[in-house]
């Protein structure tokens, strides 16, 4: 275990546990990782290399896991997930002018989070509101046809408050 405080040796136990329970998997990898950034909010290398001790994997393994699925973090997630949808759908009503405004709007960039830790931006994959495109998502709120500034305004805004 890493030099940690007491509050994150309690994660570690956590986690070490978790890894246990799920050992009987034929592939529990994913699994573990999914678990882990539930208890430590995303996935630093202090995480990552416990994972690969206590499972007996190769660090690089755990490492291209966790670059290659967009929902595993290696950086603090914000308090509110805004997940852009690039879809086709979407991407050709105009996703990518979406991304900029709300690029511009949360002075981030994509896969950043904001410095209050209020908003982290992401893009997932058709979440099947495509009548609804350009569409994003925070939480279980589904946005759709937010093509101008002042209403994506009053959306974040909802957030701040
Ligand atoms: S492509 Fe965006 S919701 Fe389907």
């Amino acid at each position: 275990m890493p030099q940690v405080s007491k509050k994150e040796s309690l994660l570690y136990k956590q986690l070490e546990k978790v890894i246990e329970s799920k050992s009987d998997l034929r592939n529990p990898l994913i699994e573990v990782l999914r678990e882990a950034q539930e208890i430590f909010g995303y996935l630093p290398m202090e995480v990552q290399t416990f994972i690969a001790e206590k499972m007996n994997l190769p660090i690089a393994h755990i490492y291209g896991v966790v670059t290659f699925y967009n929902f595993f973090s290696m950086t603090p997630r914000g308090k509110n997930i805004v997940n852009v949808c690039t879809g086709t759908a979407c991407y050709v009503k105009g996703a990518p002018r979406l991304i900029q405004m709300l690029e511009e709007e949360l002075d981030i960039k994509m896969g950043e989070t904001t410095k209050d830790e209020l908003f982290t931006l992401t893009s997932v994959r058709c979440v099947g509101a495509c009548s609804l495109a350009p569409v994003f998502v925070i939480g279980e709120e589904t946005y759709g046809r937010v093509d101008n500034r002042d209403k994506l305004k009053e959306i974040l805004h909802q957030y701040r408050s």
